[in-house]
């Protein structure tokens, strides 16, 4: 069987004043139908630009140069006409993003909202979009959805306008759904109430998932696997089980050691992870990680390792990943989602 969507060896570069900046450098996976794929990374690392390309999403002003290919049920999203695309984006693949404010229209009721997209990707008629709509919105919880589509956005508080949100994205039954930091903005009751309903509908309807989060609680709540990025580079991918088991690159490690867990919180431990990401201008010559990694050998310095195989569902692109995965399996630790 196919997947549903292919991405193979994408980079992205924008050309800007400070010089060219690498946002996405060699990124490839896939994704079958009604799976879900949690991208994690630091701020910077590429997340956000790797799924704006997938629909194109770029800044008119922005001088930017794609390469690879995004298969989407077979067909390169890089070469269709825009045209086709428009139809795709919102259609049979829904976006979430972190601010609903600036994604939502401010002088449109929300229910036109979500009504305006039904209309454009399915035909439906008017009062057909607008029973949908109100159908969607008391689906996403929001109570009362009757009198409340009525509303402009500004009156739902940041909880409700990202539901509303989800609502529109749904609203069309599409074949992939990708958040981006969907829940960033909200305290964390209400982001585990978004995610758990996220994760609800989208098995309902049996709608395939890109989380995009710096977050590993997150991940833990909605994504069968993950892929970690570093400054634009994917660095290892593996499944949740794979990922708070046994994960392989130094880097994942790392970012596992600055959650925040109870016991850090008792005896005052968390380990940050001494210095910083390079600047994407500058051109990275072999691991990206190994200015800041403790095993660094002299081949990191020189050699970009490539995504080593080290097992069924497990990449990792270390010179010392099959070393590594010989290690003792780590103790089962108390990972909880959020
Ligand atoms: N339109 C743009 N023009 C120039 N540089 C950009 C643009 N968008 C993103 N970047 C740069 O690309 C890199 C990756 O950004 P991004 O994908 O937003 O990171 P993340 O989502 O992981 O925080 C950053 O260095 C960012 O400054
Ligand atoms: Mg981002």
């Amino acid at each position: 069987m196919s997947a549903l969507l292919e991405v193979k060896d994408l980079s992205v570069s924008f050309e800007t004043r400070g010089g060219v900046v690498r946002a996405v450098d060699g990124l490839s996976f896939s994704l079958g139908a009604g799976e879900s794929l949690g991208i994690v990374g630091e701020s910077g690392s590429g997340k956000t630009v790797s799924s704006l390309s997938i629909l194109r999403l770029f800044g008119l002003f922005d001088d930017v140069s794609v390469s690879g290919k995004i298969l989407f049920e077979g067909r390169d999203l890089l070469r269709v006409s825009e045209a086709e695309l428009s139809r795709i984006r919102g259609g049979k693949i829904g976006m979430v993003f972190q601010d609903p404010l600036t994604s939502l229209n401010p002088v449109m009721p929300v229910g036109e909202q979500v009504a305006e997209s039904i209309r454009f990707h399915t035909g439906a008629s008017r009062p057909q979009a607008h029973r949908r709509a109100v159908e969607m919105l008391d689906r996403v919880g929001i109570p009362d959805a009757n009198k409340r589509c009525e509303e402009l956005p500004h009156s739902f508080s940041g909880g409700m306008r990202q539901r509303v949100m989800v609502a529109i994205a749904l609203a069309c039954e599409p074949k992939l759904l990708i958040a981006d930091e969907p829940t960033t903005a909200l305290d964390v009751t209400v982001q585990a109430q978004v995610l758990l309903l996220l994760d609800e509908l989208r098995r309902e309807m049996g709608i395939a998932l890109i989380m995009i989060t710096h977050d590993f609680g997150v991940v833990a709540a909605t994504a069968d696997r993950v892929l970690v990025m570093y400054a634009a580079q994917p660095m290892e991918h593996c499944s949740i089980h794979h990922l708070f088991q046994r994960a392989n690159h130094p880097y994942t490690e790392g970012l596992l050691r600055l959650v925040p867990r109870f016991e850090h919180q008792v005896h005052g431990r968390l380990h940050p992870i001494e210095g910083q990401p390079p600047a994407l201008t500058e051109e990275i010559v072999g691991c990206p990680f190994a200015p800041r990694c403790s095993f660094t050998l002299d081949r990191c310095k020189q050699e970009r390792p490539p995504l080593f195989r080290i097992g069924p569902d497990h990449e990792s692109a270390c010179w010392l990943a099959a070393e590594r995965a010989e290690r003792e399996t780590l103790p089962d630790k108390p990972w909880k989602a959020v």
